[in-house]
């Protein structure tokens, strides 16, 4: 039988090795002074075992890993209309890229670029104040992680909103094509705060557990999704969750997973585990180096990948 807290152990034992460790995210002030050094892994399997290493207890910020949180309750609240607004294509350019929306009129490729995520955070906002709706988006959060100490990170929030200039530029731009409806100051306002919440690799790694397991928490028996949704967001997960890197990704790893500028990654082998991973060093399309390699060798050692024939079959 496959030993999961040898093999988590053993990766973490490998990466705290690395030398080549990417390079931290510059761009948001907090996010800087993250030390290169940091390695964690935690994972959740179907029958609720949890295994982890390293700094798997430490929060970090989620950054873009929260747009599948995000989506996942804009879904809940419009159903399949989302889909009118924010497309379902990998976009093959950067996750802060502009350059589509103009020829696309407005409606960004995917959710999981900013763009997609900023149209996603505005319909989350519909009929709310901001605070509400930042507040209704920690507390779904904290309810599918089952942990009320998780927090959004005002500091980082702050950082991102004083220098966001490409962000703003992409919610205006939308604007103008009526695809960001509240207004642009409270839609980024929601946005950035979603990006700023801390959570360590366990903590996410629970949050994860409803798409391993076809839409249920598997600890609540709670549905948070259909099994169509789960499946559907796994699929956007495997096609855009890596931006212009989701082709290697899906090479490398071949499991649905989305990336955050902080260096964690959420991978969802479907039916076995819910992963997170942490490192802060991104690679050159601004995805977890380590983060990206600890799932390689996972993948390897267990056969989770998605392309892999299950054992059983
Ligand atoms: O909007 C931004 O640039 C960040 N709040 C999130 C970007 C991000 O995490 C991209 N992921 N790799």
């Amino acid at each position: 039988m496959t030993d999961l807290g040898a093999i988590v152990r053993d990766i973490a034992a490998e990466m705290a090795e690395a030398t080549e460790r990417g390079t931290v995210a510059d761009y948001i002030a907090p996010l800087k002074a993250i030390d290169l050094a940091r390695f964690g892994i935690a994972l959740v399997t179907a029958d609720g075992a949890c295994h982890a290493a390293g700094a798997a207890d430490e929060p970090f910020s989620i950054q873009s890993i929260s747009k599948v949180f995000t989506l996942t309750l804009a879904l809940g609240r419009v159903g399949d209309q989302l889909w009118q607004r924010v497309g379902r294509e990998p976009s093959g350019t950067a996750f802060n890229s502009i350059v589509q929306l103009e020829t696309e009129h407005g409606i960004p490729r995917n959710p999981f670029i900013n763009a997609g995520a900023i149209v996603v955070s505005d319909m989350i906002l519909a009929g709310h104040r901001p605070s509400e709706a930042i507040g209704e988006i920690v507390r779904f959060v904290r309810g599918l992680a089952g942990d009320e100490a998780i927090y959004v990170d005002e500091s980082v929030a702050r950082a991102e909103q004083a220098s966001g200039y490409r962000n703003a530029a992409l919610a205006n731009y939308m604007a103008a094509f009526g695809n960001v409806r509240r207004p642009v100051e409270e839609t980024l306002g929601v946005y950035v705060h979603h990006c700023a919440i801390a959570m360590s690799c366990r903590q996410l790694a629970l949050a994860g557990r409803y798409l391993m397991a076809g839409g249920i928490n598997p600890e609540t028996g709670r549905r948070i999704v259909s099994q169509r949704r789960a499946r559907r967001i796994n699929a956007l997960m495997l096609t855009c969750g890596h931006y212009d890197g989701s082709g290697e990704f899906a090479f490398r790893v071949g499991l649905p997973g989305k990336s955050g500028v902080g260096g964690g990654i959420l991978a969802i082998a479907p039916g076995r585990a819910a992963i997170a991973v942490w490192s802060p060093g991104l690679n050159e399309r601004g995805n977890s180096q380590l983060g990206t390699l600890a799932l390689e060798r996972l993948v390897q050692r267990t056969g989770w990948s998605v392309f892999e024939p299950a054992e059983d079959a």
